[in-house]
């Protein structure tokens, strides 16, 4: 049976009663929103042209791995730019007639923000077209030969739309948007100053060390590492005096099944079987996900991206592979020349 993935600490899906946990962590300003320096300067010029012309700024796309503050870059543009934030999302948004009634009931300046903007029906993704090029909605009164298109005017509005996978965003709504920012995952001193940040919101006492630790562990991701920093503030409270320190921080962190290098039960799972089951690979994303029991999508969105960025999987065209850091990593030595096999 597939796990329940945001039951699982390192999972960058956000979970529910997480929702107020982390929009009381979230920067209102950019000033304040640590790393992703180029998608920063981008948006502090864009910004500032767009309130010089006294006009609302022009759709604005952000991709990236879950739990890289693709939300909350949006709340901090609304926020800059002193605008309205409706929140909805692709799934969300069932009929043309629910993004109509969204649509209808902006203001000039409100931004509309779409997560999971990928998931949204085709139809309803065409009635977003007028919307965003035009400010207008059409719609369609009637039914056969009679049938008429009426045009509505909207408020100028600003769309932001967030992704996981901006290669499922058909071509005609991505040409839409004015700008396109990717969201990369964070290196580990931003990780370290996003926890120690965090750390002084919620009042916990944490030493360099280990925030350093946590930062390390936390897959180069904000998400997992305020959610580690709350486990290891768990085990500070109940097994220590508050404190967290190095020798708290790693003790919990072993507890909770976490490796050096943030790598949990299920991603050494998932290396393992492809070297076990599957002699290192290529390995089809469907056998594999059958093999481990997730979901194709939770694979795709989450292991890959960080098992890939560490260099420890690859993907080709013939399935996944692991490479002979993977190997190195489990400690397992391949059974032919990794230079020669592996990619
Ligand atoms: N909390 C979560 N993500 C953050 C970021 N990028 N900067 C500051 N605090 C954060």
């Amino acid at each position: 049976m597939p796990q329940d993935d945001k039951n699982r600490i390192i999972s960058a899906k956000e979970s529910a009663d997480e929702v107020d946990f982390e929009k009381s962590l979230r920067p209102k300003k950019l000033a304040d929103y640590i790393g992703q320096n180029k998608v920063k300067d981008n948006l502090m010029i864009f910004m500032a042209a767009a309130k010089k012309r006294n006009e609302p700024i022009e759709h604005v796309l952000l991709h990236g791995c879950p739990g890289l503050g693709k939300t909350t870059l949006a709340h901090i543009i609304a926020n800059e730019m002193g605008s309205n934030i409706k929140i909805t999302s692709g799934p969300a948004i069932e009929k043309t007639g629910d993004l109509a009634a969204i649509l209808t009931n902006l203001a000039n300046g409100d931004i509309l923000f779409i997560d999971e903007i990928h998931r949204l029906n085709k139809i309803i993704e065409e009635v977003l077209y007028p919307a965003m090029e035009d400010f207008a909605l059409d719609i369609v009164i009637g039914k056969g030969p009679s049938a008429r298109t009426l045009r509505l005017d909207l408020p100028k509005f600003t769309l932001i739309g967030a992704t996981t996978r901006v290669s499922l965003i058909s071509a005609p709504l991505r040409d839409r948007f004015g700008v396109n920012f990717r969201l990369d995952f964070y290196n580990d001193e931003d990780i370290e100053k996003i926890i120690k940040r965090n750390a002084k919101i919620l009042d916990i006492e944490i030493d360099d060390q280990a925030s350093g630790q946590i930062a390390k562990r936390a897959r180069k991701t904000p998400r997992v590492a305020n959610r580690l920093l709350k486990r290891v503030r768990d085990f500070a409270q109940v097994k220590g005096n508050g404190k967290i320190n190095l020798e708290l921080a790693n003790d919990a962190l072993t507890k909770l099944d976490i490796d050096q290098l943030g790598l949990d039960e299920i991603d050494r799972k998932i290396l393992q079987l492809i070297i076990e089951k599957f002699s290192g690979g290529p390995v089809g994303l469907s056998t594999l996900a059958a093999a481990i029991g997730e979901e194709m999508e939770t694979i795709e969105d989450i292991y890959e991206p960080f098992l890939m960025q560490l260099g420890f999987l690859s993907r080709t065209p013939r399935g996944r592979t692991v490479t002979k850091l993977g190997y190195e990593h489990l400690g397992i030595k391949p059974a032919i020349d990794p230079q020669n096999s592996l990619i």
